[in-house]
């Protein structure tokens, strides 16, 4: 069986493309890209279509991590195809929440409850400031992302 992750921040090209690319990164070092599959989406329109934040592709290629996503806005079918989804804030918690339909089976949760030694449970969001808040967010990313692909295989007997 498939597990589908999506991650979700506001504007769907600094952090939860970051957080897709690095998830995947490690799924796929851990041989198991058939079995997870991972995307990310916006909880706003803003970004539609637009190529990750240059902070985001600047970090992730300085770790050797491939990304070529366009941003894209989180839909209703979204709740019935993902088995996680993962809010980087407290405010895309709160409108995911919100937005889910009440059949929605999918593990509604912050991206960082997952990781037990990281004293946020937020992802900042880095769009206002400079490139060392990305290295910063991506430090973050890694540390949960590494929490949640260990979460994910205990609870998926992977
Ligand atoms: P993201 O960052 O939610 O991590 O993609 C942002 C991107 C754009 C905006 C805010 C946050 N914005 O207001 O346009």
């Amino acid at each position: 069986m498939t597990v589908h992750v999506l991650f979700v921040c506001l504007g769907n090209i600094c952090r939860s493309p970051m957080a897709e690319a690095v998830f995947r990164h490690l799924v796929e070092e851990a041989g198991l890209g058939e079995q997870i599959v991972v995307d990310s989406a916006g909880t706003s329109d803003y970004h539609i279509g637009e190529r990750a934040h240059s902070g985001t592709r600047t970090v992730l290629r300085a770790n050797g991590i491939e990304y070529d996503g366009r941003a894209r806005q989180i839909t209703p079918a979204d709740f019935e195809r993902f088995d996680y989804i993962l809010a980087m804030d407290n405010d895309n918690l709160a409108d995911l929440r919100r937005m889910a339909p009440p059949q929605t089976r999918a593990v509604i949760a912050r991206f960082l409850d997952f990781a037990d030694g990281v004293s946020s449970r937020e992802v900042p969001d880095p769009y206002y400031y400079g490139q060392a808040e990305f290295e910063y967010v991506y430090r973050l990313v890694r540390r949960g992302a590494e929490a949640l692909l260990a979460h994910i295989r205990a609870e998926r007997g992977l």
